[in-house]
Parts: C-alpha cells; structure tokens; sequence
C-alpha cells in the first residue's frame, strides 16, 4: 500500500524530470545557431582553455597565456548554467574562417616577446600547455609548442607558429574540423614571432548527425572487456540471487518450523525447542527507531531521491546525446536533483514519522540541505583555489547564485511539500509492539559485530561495477557517451547491494543484534569508500596528474562523488533490506 504511494509519486517526478530534460535541451545555448551557413559567411572560432596536458582539470583561459589578443574580448553570449559551472568561457579568436572559403597562409599578428612572457611561454610549454577551441561546437585542440632535450642535454623550446585548419562541409553545415599546428619557432625573448593560419575547405559525405561520431572512442569503450565485465557482473546477480533466495527460504523455513510458529497444523508443535535463540528473539526490538533518527531519516530520504534521480537521468543519457552539448549532464543533474527534492521529503519526512519523530521542520531542513550543503561547501574551497590560481574552473558569482536560487526556489519548496505529504499519507506508526527495555545485545565473536558488516558489505557491489568506474574515469580524458552500458551496471548494482546487504543483515538478526538500519545503510555505503580508494589508484597508478591545484580538484570531485553514491548505496540497501525485515517479522506477528 505504502509501497504503492511512493511508486506512484516516484512515476509522477520521472515524468516531471522529463520535463525538466526537455526544457534545459531547448535552452539557448542548443540552439544559439541553426549551424547552418551561407556562402562565405563567418564560422566563428571561439578561444575556450589552455592548460597542461596531464592535468585535465586544471585549465586557464586562453588568453592568459601572453599570445597576441584582440583589444577587446568578445565572449560567447549563448553560456548555459552548466557550461560555467564545468569552466567554458569563450573568447572569439582573431581566425576568421569563412564557410567554404579557402584561405593561404594570411597573418594572425606578429609580435615580439618580452622577457617575461618569454618565461610565461617557456613554462607553458615545458608544461606540455594544449589549448581548446570550438567551431560551430565542434572542440579543436592544439598543442602551444613541443621541447626537446638536444644532445648537450639542453632543453630546446619551440612556439608553434602556424595553425592550419582543414574543414569539410555538407550542404549548407560544417561537419568536420581538423588542426594541424605547424612551423615551430625557437622560442626567444626580443625576436618577432610572426602567427600565421591557413584555411582549406573539402566536401564530404558524412551527415551532420554523424559529425560527432570521431570524437568516441568505438573501440575503447565498446571493447570486449566491457561485455565481459557486464557478463561477469551478471554471472554475479544469478549467483547472488539463487543463494540469497536458497539461504534464506531454506532456513527461514526451518527456523519457521523450529518456532512452530508458521502455520496452524504446527501450533501444537513442542514449543519449547530447546535453543530458542536467533533473529525470533529479538522481535521486540527490531522496529525501536534507529539511534540519531533524523539524520538517518535525512539520509534516507535523500537517498529515495538519488535512486530515482540517477535512474532518470541515466535513461535520458542512454536515449541522447548529452556529449554532444557543453554542460548538459551538469544541468541536467542540477534541474532534475531540484525537481525531484519532492521525494527525498517524502521518504524522508515519512520514515522519520513513522518512527515516532516531531521535529519535522528540522527534518525538513536537514533532509534538503545534506548533500547540496556538503557539496557546496566542497565547491567553496575548490573556488577559492581556482580564484586564486586564475583558473577557468572559478565559478562566477553569478552561476553560483543562480544555483542557490535554484535550490532555495525549487528544491527546497518541494522538499517541505514532500516532508509534509510523507509525514500526512506515509507517517503511520506501524502497529508493532517494542519493548519497554531495549534488550541487551549478546556478546559475539568479532565477525559478526557490525562494522565487520559495514567493511566487507561494499566488496561485492563495488566489484560489480568497478570496471564500469574505470571507463566512467577515463571521461576526464574522453567523451564516456555509453550511458546504456551505465544504465545496466546500475541495475545490477541495485540488485547486488540488495541481495548483499540482506544476508549480512540475516547474520547481523541472527546473533541477536538489532541495530540493522545503520548497519544496513552503511554496510552498502562502504561500497564508496571502495570507489574512492580506487580513485586514489586511479590517480597514482593511472594519470599523469601532478601539481596541487589538479590534486586537489580531482579528490574534491570524487569526495563529492562518492559521497552521493554512499547516500545512493546506503538507502538502496536500507530499502531493500527493511522489506526483507518488515516481511519476515510479520509472518510471525501470530503469537
Ligand atoms: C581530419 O583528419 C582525419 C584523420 O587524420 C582524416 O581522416 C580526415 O579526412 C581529416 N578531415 C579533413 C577535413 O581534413
């Protein structure tokens, strides 16, 4: 019934979510220009970052490095919100390119180094610096120079002068675009440097929604590890699923029997069965509400949000095409998190009624700000840094309110809609009785206590869906657009934790031990603690990563990352194994 309520107010917010998707897919920044040009009309080349090639995310605009610039910048107007939110800023070039117009080498500018822009240069380049362009969305790289060691064992450093671009169109579109940088100058301070860019048309075949096709990678991401891994992770489902089905039918079925307690005929079975001892004698223990309820409501509810937030968003990525645009996932995420705060107050609100709680209000507050405040203070100190190295990765004052206003017009609204509603159709007592005296928990042998529970509850599930991580980290360096793959691991996800966290709890009841919400939600959320500690592998073993701006952004974003997916395990687990309680108590509600 209650179970019914929340499918139906879940079904209510996917199609609000859809909504929300539509709408950011028709923002201005989609469709700024048709991409369609006349004859000879201006194909404008927007300058974005430069930054060192190991380092992805450390990036600086481009024309923080001292190459020649218009006298005035002219920024790109069509920026959505997740666009400055991930570090875009577009400055027009001073390349201008003309549809189908084929261009020899003409002059960008010339110009003499000082010394100080000598060094600026020197650094950059010895730094490997790359820089990113778009034209007509289409991303263009460049390496700034290249340096070598000549046999004295001096560092020679070489300015690429020339930028040759070669183009293709179809009709009346641009379907591809090619950088070559060529003539590389020794770098000196005091001699001109002279920057030349040449232009060359061809036709092609290739449609305009094939134009995007070059830059995913076939056969990196579809490669047969992944199948395997896939494959693998569901040998683990089948396996996980028979032997918690055989587990527990088979000694639910005898404890049952051993009980007497299942059916009529055994009423007048012998009762005393010598060791009446397991999860039976803890029934009057086993629905007291979980010591620090509200954060655990808060907790709880934001993590019915997660799990319907992500299966959402991961069902519009498999059918779209977020790579394609700047931003998107950002936006998409932040909008849909903000429409769906709906049901983190409802599962929040609800379960924290239900167990006996009165400060809804702070519930409430608590419930709405956990995860935005963590990640927003998380996001404070990254931009304090990115301010103070001049990154591009600085978050304007702007975006950062407009993300505020988002979540204190929309997200909080709907939580305290949804706190109330849960609270009013989900908030019930349920009619069991609980023990005056908590029951003391037994003495046991270390393997069974609880946190052997939280450590080993992660293995499983992290192990089947740490490929998937792999490939989900290697975005930082290619478009991951196989979010049907995603999709996928995250299903048997759900349903590894579930089954994982089951028979741990069956253990954990077993030894008459009744504190198995924490221990449920935890002993799934450790599964992040596993995702991080592979990303600290990830960062060493994997990535050429250096320096202590990139250090720090890389672990802020997995700190940010890992702690949604803690939530998103933890209330997976919880939720999967209260129904597993809820059930096997209530058959023996009888005597
Ligand atoms: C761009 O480079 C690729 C790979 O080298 C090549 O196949 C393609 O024809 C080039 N396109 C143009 C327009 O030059």
């Amino acid at each position: 019934m209650k179970d019914q309520k929340l499918l139906w107010v879940g079904l209510v917010f996917v199609a609000l979510a859809v909504v929300g998707f539509i709408f950011i897919d028709f923002t201005p920044s989609g469709w700024a220009h048709e991409h369609k040009y006349e004859d000879g009309e201006e194909v404008y080349l927007w300058m974005n970052k430069v930054g060192p090639f190991p380092n992805p995310q450390e990036t600086y605009p481009y024309y923080s490095l001292p190459f020649c610039h218009p006298d005035k910048l002219i920024h790109s107007d069509t920026e959505g919100l997740g666009e400055a939110l991930v570090g875009y800023d577009l400055i027009k070039s001073m390349v201008e390119i003309f549809f189908k117009r084929d261009i020899e080498r003409k002059p960008i500018c010339s110009k003499s180094l000082t010394k100080s822009e000598y060094e600026e240069f020197r650094e950059a380049i010895l730094e490997q610096y790359w820089y990113q362009m778009y034209l007509d969305d289409l991303p263009v790289w460049g390496m700034v120079g290249e340096s070598y060691e000549d046999d004295a064992g001096e560092k020679k450093v070489f300015i690429y002068t020339h930028q040759k671009f070669s183009l293709s169109w179809n009709g009346d579109r641009v379907i591809e675009v090619n950088l070559t940088s060529e003539n590389p100058v020794v770098l000196e301070a005091g001699s001109p440097l002279q920057f030349t860019f040449s232009v060359n048309w061809q036709e092609t075949s290739t449609s305009f929604d094939d134009r995007f096709r070059k830059y995913l990678d076939k056969s990196f991401f579809e490669h047969q590890i992944h199948w395997f891994s896939i494959f693998n992770s569901f040998m683990m489902v089948i396996f996980l699923v028979g032997l918690v089905s055989l587990i527990l039918m088979r000694t639910l079925k005898r404890d049952y029997a051993r009980f007497g307690k299942l059916d009529d005929e055994d009423a007048d079975r012998d009762e005393d069965v010598g060791d009446e001892s397991g999860w039976k004698q803890i029934k009057g223990d086993v629905f007291r509400s979980p010591p620090r309820l509200l954060l655990f409501s808060a907790l709880v509810g934001t993590g019915h949000q997660l799990v319907i937030l992500v299966f959402c968003l991961l069902c519009l990525a498999a059918l779209g095409t977020y790579y394609a645009q700047r931003g998107t996932v950002v936006t998409a995420f932040i909008v849909c998190y903000a429409l769906t705060s709906f049901i983190a107050g409802y599962g929040g609100g609800g379960y924290y009624a239900r167990n006996g709680g009165k400060k809804w209000i702070k519930c409430m507050f608590v419930t709405a700000s956990f995860l935005p405040g963590i990640a927003f203070s998380i996001a404070f100190m990254l931009n304090t840094i990115a301010l103070s190295y001049g990154s591009l990765n600085y978050i304007p004052l702007g975006t950062l309110i407009a993300v505020l206003a988002i979540w204190s017009c929309i997200s909080l609204p709907l939580t305290l809609v949804g706190t109330v509603v849960g609270k009013n159709w989900n908030g019930t007592p349920e009619k069991v009785r609980i023990n005056q005296v908590p029951r003391q928990i037994p003495e046991k042998r270390w393997y069974l206590q609880p946190w052997v529970h939280i450590l080993l509850g992660g293995v499983l599930p992290f192990g089947s869906i740490f490929i998937e991580m792999y490939f989900i980290f290697t975005s930082f360096y290619k478009y991951y657009y196989v979010y049907g793959f995603m999709l996928l691991v995250y299903v048997i996800l759900i349903i590894v934790t579930v089954c994982v966290t089951i028979v741990s709890t069956y253990f954990l009841l077993n030894s008459e031990d009744y504190r198995w919400q924490w221990t449920s939600f935890l002993s799934a959320a450790s599964t992040a603690g596993y995702v991080f500690l592979y990303s600290v592998y990830y960062f060493y073993m994997k990535t050429k990563m250096s320096g202590f701006f990139q250090t720090v952004f890389y672990f802020g974003y997995m700190a940010m990352f890992c702690l949604g997916l803690a939530t998103l395990c933890g209330a997976i687990g919880f939720i999967g194994t209260s129904m597993f309680v809820r059930r096997i108590y209530t058959m023996i509600k009888g005597d």
